[in-house]
């Protein structure tokens, strides 16, 4: 049995020496050590042996095979090191090759713009009216009568203001300022608010025009407020918003629902100020109008205008992004065009 044992050893170290690869070395172990292989049929007839017999056999049994695992893992490891190194080689990934595309959607710049400017005012104490008391769709009664519009205005003309078939004293809305009136009859100074939005005019579309475009209004009724703090507020925004450096003038103007008003310009972006086809020549691009809220208005909605005083201003959202980032065609935020938002 002995000599069995030695001449299997003896047999199984050739093929160990022998093999060429984790497969080889692989069968090898199949054929000497598994449950079927050659050494365990020989330990099967251990039983059969003396007591004396069985220590010895057994023992150098035990060392064979323990011998055939050391060798056998040494080559395996060897071959592993050498197959995964010829693997790393042939399967080497070139990282010079350029990656997959995933598109990315990305925000509208006039969604990111009104985000901006709702972001300062909000950090200026101002809250955002409920879309529900800023409705699109508007009376007449909202988006003229109570903002102190006569009848016979220039802006109530269908020229101007896009009225609704079959549905009379319906309008889209042609300015935010009617939320001012929906406010302030829901709620009691002091009031502090902006309210974003859509409104359409019906106008020749060009580049510094389009039939439909976003203002945001904003709204402060309280005691004691003055033109001061109308100037403060705006001069405040104008600084957070385009830094301090950006020249920018204060105009009177004329509002029905202001009195006194105010127009503010911003020095044009694309000339600076030299005058260009984005400014009509004039160097110049007015963001907003602006003014103390008219007693009139005040009186409409049942505040009383001896206690209290306001402002109010709506700004073109469109207007403010164009010179922010030198857009000189307000078209370019409706067409839709990639090449145009992906820059955003
Ligand atoms: N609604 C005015 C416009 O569209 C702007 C404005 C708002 C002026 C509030 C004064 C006060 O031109």
């Amino acid at each position: 049995m002995k000599t069995q044992l030695e001449n299997i050893y003896n047999s199984a170290k050739a093929d160990i020496e022998k093999a060429q690869s984790m497969n080889d070395i692989d069968e090898i172990r199949l054929k000497y050590l598994s449950r079927k292989g050659e050494f365990n049929s020989i330990k099967k007839g251990l039983k059969d042996l003396s007591d004396e017999d069985k220590r010895t056999i057994g023992a150098l049994a035990n060392r064979i095979t323990n011998d055939l695992e050391e060798m056998l893992k040494e080559k395996h490891d060897i071959f592993y090191q050498k197959e995964l190194n010829e693997k790393l080689q042939h399967d080497r990934i070139d990282i010079t090759l350029s990656g997959k595309y995933i598109p990315e959607g990305k925000v509208h710049p006039i969604t990111a713009t009104t985000n901006e400017i709702v972001t300062i005012f909000q950090n200026l104490g101002f809250s955002v009216v409920a879309p529900e008391l800023s409705p699109e769709v508007e009376t007449e009664y909202y988006n003229f009568d109570m903002l102190n519009v006569p009848h016979d205005h220039p802006a109530r003309d269908v020229q101007d203001t896009f009225y609704i078939k079959n549905m009379p004293n319906a309008v889209l809305r042609s300015q935010t300022s009617g939320a001012q009136i929906h406010v302030m009859e829901n709620q009691k100074p002091p009031i502090k608010v902006v309210a974003p939005g859509r409104v359409y005019r019906n106008e020749n579309v060009n580049s510094r025009k389009n039939n439909f475009f976003h203002q945001i209004e904003g709204l402060y009724v309280d005691k004691g407020i003055t033109f001061g703090d109308l100037k403060g507020v705006l001069n405040e925004f104008i600084r957070l918003y385009f830094g301090a450096s950006r020249p920018t003038r204060f105009r009177s103007s004329f509002f029905p629902f202001t009195e006194p008003s105010a127009e503010v310009d911003v020095q044009c972006i694309m000339c600076q100020g030299k005058g260009c086809r984005t400014c009509s020549g004039t160097g110049w691009l007015e963001i907003l109008g602006a003014g103390m809220v008219d007693v009139n208005v005040l009186k409409g909605v049942g505040i009383d205008p001896e206690i209290y005083s306001g402002f109010a201003f709506g700004m073109g959202i469109e207007r403010l992004s164009m010179l922010k980032y030198a857009i000189d065609d307000i078209r370019l935020f409706f067409n839709n065009d990639k090449r145009f938002l992906e820059q955003f």
